[in-house]
């Protein structure tokens, strides 16, 4: 129970966030992931319990403590994530700021793979796009809203994926060496939605998603 929710502009909302990598398992010893922190998508969770709504956080495989007010479920895979934040539906805002896995091993090896020839060929299927599922639902959501991470093309990209997955808003940084992102406790990006964007500037993952769900708030009541 996440308690009594701290009166705000959320309050009576239920917000659905869904946080982390996802692990394909290869075999009993070995997984494909990725290098998310989760921070970002945690740090929206406690920002929105803040901000008084009912807060159901879908974390991947992380080391991080649960936001105070928050019920969280943990997951490992792509699969077990879809299942997860379908069944926590309905809800009135989806903020899809998980590093989903876009490929998972056909059929995972039930014992430890051996070294044998001098190469391994792996065969992966695609995942099931948990946000653009969401984004069709037919009990339609309030706001639904996506992340991209791009080395390149930052915004062109994003304003594809806002499009393609028929979004709301999505919220794109660029991942690079020099540039935050993933594994950073500090970020800059910016959140694109159909007639206008906003530019974050840099600061801490605990300050910026704060701004995002002052802006969250805004986009609904637009
Ligand atoms: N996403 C998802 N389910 C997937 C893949 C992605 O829900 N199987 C979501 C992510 O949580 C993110 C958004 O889609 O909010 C964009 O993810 P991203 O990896 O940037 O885009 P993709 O559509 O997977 O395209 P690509 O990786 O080719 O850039
Ligand atoms: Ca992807």
């Amino acid at each position: 129970d996440s308690g009594n929710p701290a009166p705000g502009p959320l309050q009576g909302k239920k917000v659905l966030v869904s946080a982390g990598p996802t692990y394909e398992d290869l075999d009993p010893v070995r997984f494909l992931g990725n290098r998310s922190s989760g921070k970002m998508g945690f740090a929206i969770a406690a920002a929105a319990a803040g901000m008084g709504a009912e807060v159901t956080l879908v974390a991947g495989p992380v080391h991080l403590a649960t936001p105070a007010g928050v019920q969280r479920v943990d997951v490992r895979s792509a699969a077990q994530m879809h299942q997860a934040v379908f069944a926590a539906l309905p809800a009135d805002i989806y903020i899809g700021a998980a590093a989903v896995a876009d490929y998972t091993p056909r059929q995972p090896a039930v014992n430890k793979i051996k070294k044998s020839s001098e190469s391994l060929a792996l065969d992966l299927m695609r995942t099931p796009d948990i946000l653009a599922e969401v984004a069709a639902q037919t009990q339609a959501l309030q706001l639904v809203v996506g992340f991209a991470a791009e080395t390149e093309n930052v915004a062109g990209y994003a304003r594809g994926k806002l499009e393609a997955k028929r979004l709301d808003m999505i919220v794109a940084n660029r991942v690079g060496i020099a540039d935050g992102g993933f594994e950073s406790d500090s970020n800059a990006m910016t959140a694109y939605w159909k007639d206008g964007e906003r530019a974050f500037a840099s600061a801490p993952k605990t300050e910026l998603a704060r701004q995002l769900m002052q802006l969250i708030v805004e986009r609904l009541q637009a």
